[in-house]
Order: structure tokens, then C-alpha cells, then sequence
């Protein structure tokens, strides 16, 4: 007699992975919403350990500290009634300082502590739900949902990337120098990439996807296609 296959009746998971400013964000959400599919944005949880610390003065050094800062960290994703996503972080409204550079540079340092990100593991798998999950990070494909259906890798120049960053915080009326944030962004890519655990890269199975100079629409597009 040969073992039958084995069968698993978790929903599906389509993971969307990249470095910061390739998109991912936007094209989760509209991918998401498209499908109405839950959205896990993993890199909030990230940034929300990373205030959380800084809101406890925790220094970023201090591995031990910042690994009981994730388990006592309390997150939970929403709507405001205008159905804009927020992010409470300990009962707080943190969804502003979340999306600081500041914020990110603390949530990539974090990132980079193994116990951090055991200690996230669960959490991140829990928003695997019915009818599906569109899971946005830098290891979803590869360590978090490594049987997702569907995964994708979403890339774009460091300069295009950089400009974008440079677009959206100028539109919320932030002044940052364009040579500044494309230095930030290749700090941060770098130190994504050659971190000891889950770094930055495709899973072998991720479809690659360059959005240098494609619309939004034309990337959700591209990734709907690939779910038929
Ligand atoms: O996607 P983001 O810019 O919000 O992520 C912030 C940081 O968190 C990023 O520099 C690396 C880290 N991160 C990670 O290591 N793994 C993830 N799945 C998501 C984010």
C-alpha cells in the first residue's frame, strides 16, 4: 500500500516578498482586497517591537531586553471608520510613528536577533485564515508560510525605490534630501540581506517581479495572473 498525499486544509497563503520601497505594501493590499483575502503586513510587527523598545528605553543593543519587549508587546491591526488600516501598539495609536524612518531602522536592527523573530513566528502564523492570507515581508516565502500556494518577489531600482520614499514623505509634508534616503535604503537593504537569520532572498520558488517603472495597477495585475 503507498501513503496517500498528504492532504492539508490550511487556507491559502500568497506571500509577497521584497526590500523596502519595491511596492510590496500597496501591491499587498490591493492583491488583498481583490481577493478578499486577509493582509498581514509583517513589517509592522517589526517596527511595533522597535517603538515599543524605544517607548520602554530599551536600547537596541540589548538582545535579552528586546526579546521580552516582543512577547509583551500587545499589536492589534484595524479600521478607523473611514476604513483606513491603523496599527495599535499597546493600546496606543501607533500607526504615524510607525512608518518613520526612525521606525524602520530600529525594526531592521531588531529584525536581525534570532529570538525576535522566533518569538514572532506564531504570531505571524496565526493571521492564516479563511478564505486566504496575502502575507507582505522579507521571509514570508522562505521561513514563515514556506508552502504558500503563490510567492512572489517584488523588486525595483534603489533609486526608484528612493524616490518613492521621497514622493510619499514629501506629500505628508516631510523634508528629507533625496541622496540621504537612497543612502538609508541601501544601509537597510544591506543589512537585510546579510543578516544571519532569514535573510532578504527569494524563496526558489518565488516568480520575480521588476516594478521599476511599472503602475500599481499593472503589478496587482501581474500577480492576480499568477493566482489563476
Ligand atoms: O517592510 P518594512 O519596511 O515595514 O520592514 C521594516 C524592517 O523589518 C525591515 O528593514 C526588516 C524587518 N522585517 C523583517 O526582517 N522580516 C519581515 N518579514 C518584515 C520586516
Amino acid at each position: 500500500m503507498t501513503d496517500a498525499p498528504l492532504q492539508t486544509s490550511l487556507p491559502p497563503v500568497l506571500t509577497i516578498d521584497g526590500p523596502s520601497g519595491s511596492g510590496k505594501g500597496t501591491i499587498s493590499r490591493h492583491v488583498a482586497q481583490r481577493l478578499g483575502w486577509h493582509y498581514l503586513d509583517s513589517g509592522a510587527l517589526y517596527r511595533a517591537v522597535g517603538i515599543s523598545a524605544s517607548w520602554n528605553d530599551i536600547d537596541l543593543s540589548d538582545a535579552s531586553a528586546l526579546v521580552r519587549c516582543t512577547f509583551d508587546t500587545v499589536i492589534d491591526f484595524r479600521e478607523d471608520d473611514g476604513g483606513e488600516p491603523r496599527v495599535i501598539v499597546n493600546g496606543v495609536d501607533a500607526t504615524d510613528e510607525l512608518r518613520t524612518e526612525t521606525a524602520g531602522a530600529a525594526a531592521s536592527a531588531i529584525a536581525a536577533i534570532p529570538e525576535v523573530r522566533a518569538a514572532l513566528k506564531d504570531a505571524q502564523r496565526a493571521y492564516r485564515r479563511p478564505p486566504g492570507l496575502v502575507a507582505d515581508g522579507r521571509d514570508m516565502g522562505t521561513v514563515i508560510f514556506p508552502d504558500a500556494a503563490i510567492k512572489v518577489f517584488l523588486t525595483a531600482s534603489a533609486e526608484e525605490r528612493a524616490e518613492r520614499r521621497h514622493k510619499q514623505l514629501s506629500d505628508k509634508g516631510v523634508s528629507v534630501t533625496l541622496p540621504g534616503l537612497l543612502r538609508e535604503i541601501l544601509a537597510r537593504d544591506a543589512r537585510d540581506a546579510n543578516r544571519a537569520v532569514a535573510p532578504l532572498r527569494p524563496a526558489d520558488d518565488a516568480v520575480r517581479i521588476d516594478t521599476t517603472g511599472l503602475s500599481i495597477e499593472t503589478v496587482v495585475e501581474r500577480v492576480l495572473a499568477l493566482m489563476q
